[in-house]
């Protein structure tokens, strides 16, 4: 079965960006190990919020990838570079699960990640953490106390710019094991 992994950068405190949806603090310098995790997915999903923001930052990145937003309100939106998806995201992800191919990018954001790990659809997370408290911002994991789940560390990369990077699997949430 595909995985869906959720590649992501947070500060040290959690955030993934600051609360006005900015994300000028995040390393640019090099590459880490994206290129190589972007050539291993050919699915990306993500929340409107994020997709519109990718929108404003220029050309669109994810060229080539079959592309999913997941927004109530964008229903009948036709877009060249993305599909809108509006309701039944579980039979989506589901059926992009069981299909053929290589693994899933959740990229985002916040909404989007309470979603896939409130169903449990989150296999792996390879998250980046940078070297700033932010203090605010829009958080990585939402409060939410259904949401406790045990991770599996699998490998940790660090790098001189005191860039952490850590790879979990995750286990299912405890309350269901
Ligand atoms: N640090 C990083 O690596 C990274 C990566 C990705 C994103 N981000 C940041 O994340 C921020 C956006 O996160 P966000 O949480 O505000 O938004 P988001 O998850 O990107 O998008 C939220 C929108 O998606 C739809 N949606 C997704 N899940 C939903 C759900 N369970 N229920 C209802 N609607 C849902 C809704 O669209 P409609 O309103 O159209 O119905 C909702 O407004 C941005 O600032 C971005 O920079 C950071």
């Amino acid at each position: 079965m595909r995985k869906i992994k959720l590649f992501i950068a947070s500060s040290l405190d959690g955030y993934i960006a600051r609360q006005s949806g900015e994300v000028d603090w995040l390393f640019t310098d090099q590459d880490y190990g994206y290129t190589e995790f972007f050539d291993q997915v050919d699915t990306v999903i993500m929340g409107n919020k994020t997709y519109q923001q990718l929108l404003s930052f220029g050309e669109y990145p994810y060229q080539g990838k079959q592309a999913f937003v997941f927004s109530k309100t964008a229903q009948n939106i036709i877009d060249n570079n993305v599909k809108f998806v509006s309701s039944d995201w579980k039979s989506l992800i589901n059926t992009l699960r069981q299909s053929s191919g290589r693994d899933i990018w959740l990229v985002g954001g916040a909404q989007t990640i309470h979603y896939f790990l409130i169903n449990g659809f989150i296999d792996e997370l390879i998250l980046s953490i940078h070297p700033i408290i932010l203090g605010n911002g829009i958080p990585l994991i939402v409060n939410d106390l259904n949401l406790e789940t045990a991770l599996q560390l699998k490998d940790v990369k660090t790098y001189e710019s005191g860039l952490l990077q850590v790879f979990y699997d995750l286990k299912l949430p405890l309350a269901k094991t």
